[in-house]
């Protein structure tokens, strides 16, 4: 038996994960300490709420005090918890520093302090930057650019120092664009599906030939269940879909499955500082046992299907702060 704190475990691929790991292993706890920001929803957590193997903590990963009393009993930390969204971090990057920075540092100095066995940080490959050919192996350099990204490199910065220095048992997985259920419609994939469905425009940065390595959130938790069990202490893993689309592209998929017109479409003035192409080679994973379950277009229509099938989930979502950003940001 085993007890995971998930931190974040109220946001999009945090909550998959929860429910991959209860339905995966019957005889482990889980724990889920969330701030409940904007993105965070216990409704992404409500079918496992009374499960008795289920403890939700609502609390900030910036709280030293309730993450020390969190993880007492705990024997592996995933940290999830984050600011996610580049455009938010484009109008205002402050709560992007103190949690993906000062945040990942508290949880490793809680790390430091009790007997941990293993802490995985999750991270991105938006950390690379953008290349124009060719993929990047976890020993690239750092190059982010949107303060977002900068956050996070600086929290992979933190957790290898203390892999380095104190010899925590840690590991960072980096992966690629994620798609699938309870994600928030502020991402490129639920907001033009939600939109689509509201016959509203489709917001597409520049011309649209951006390129996004896309990954099904389901096959990202697989991953991360294999490196918290099977991954080397001080390891970084590049966790790619093998699966590089360009955003017009995925937008046309969209409103075909939905059988919208391609109208919809909106050219809009393109976001500051947007990396033109992620890619990242994930031999390492790969070599550990780990390779993309889904067809890409099966999956894409699944999450379609998901987002038509739970529209009481999204409306709800798309009916508070998101109306706030959305007006701010798109200026429609
Ligand atoms: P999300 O925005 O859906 O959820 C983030 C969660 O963290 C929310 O539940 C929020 O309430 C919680 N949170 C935020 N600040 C907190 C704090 N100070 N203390 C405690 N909880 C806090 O994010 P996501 O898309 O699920 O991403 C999860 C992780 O995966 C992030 O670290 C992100 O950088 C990384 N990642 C995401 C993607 C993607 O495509 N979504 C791709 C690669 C990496
Ligand atoms: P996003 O889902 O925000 O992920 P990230 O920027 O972290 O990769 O965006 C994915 C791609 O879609 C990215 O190239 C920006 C583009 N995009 C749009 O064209 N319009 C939008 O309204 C959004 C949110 C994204």
């Amino acid at each position: 038996m085993k007890t995971i704190l998930i931190t974040g475990g109220a946001g999009f691929i945090g909550s998959n994960f929860v429910h991959h790991i209860l339905d995966t292993y019957p005889d482990y706890r889980v724990k889920v300490l969330d701030k409940l920001t904007y993105a965070g929803n216990l409704d992404n957590l409500r079918d496992v709420m009374d499960d008795d193997r289920f403890t939700f903590i609502k609390g900030d990963i910036c709280d030293k005090a309730l993450l020390k009393e969190a993880a007492e009993d705990v024997d592996y930390i995933v940290n999830f918890a984050a600011e996610t969204h580049v455009d938010r971090s484009i109008l205002d990057s402050e709560a992007f520093i103190r949690t993906d920075v000062l945040g990942t540092y508290t949880l490793l100095e809680t790390v430091r302090e009790l007997n941990i066995e293993r802490f995985v940080q999750i991270s991105t490959d938006e950390v690379y930057g953008s290349i124009t050919e060719g993929s990047f192996k976890e020993d690239a350099p750092l190059n982010p650019s949107s303060p977002y990204a900068a956050s996070k490199a600086g929290a992979d910065m933190l957790v290898n120092a203390y892999w380095v220095t104190y010899r925590l048992p840690v590991i960072i997985t980096r992966s690629s664009n994620n798609y699938g259920p309870y994600q928030y419609p502020e991402k490129l994939i639920p907001l033009f599906i939600t939109n689509a469905l509201e016959d509203k425009p489709l917001p597409l940065y520049g011309d649209g030939m951006n390129v996004r390595d896309w990954l099904y959130v389901k096959d990202n938790c697989e991953a991360i269940d294999l490196v918290l069990h099977k991954g080397e202490p001080g390891r970084i893993y590049n966790i790619g879909g093998d699966n590089e689309r360009t955003n017009i592209e995925i937008t046309r998929k969209i409103l075909a499955i939905l059988g919208k017109p391609e109208s919809l479409i909106r050219y809009v003035t393109d976001r500051k500082g947007h990396d033109r192409r992620y890619s990242i080679d994930s031999t390492r994973i790969h070599n550990l046992g780990w390779h993309p379950r889904t067809d890409f277009d099966t999956a894409l229509e699944d999450t379609v299907h998901w987002y038509v099938e739970n529209r009481w989930w999204w409306e709800r979502v798309k009916s508070g702060e998101f109306q706030r950003f959305y007006k701010e940001y798109y200026k429609m």
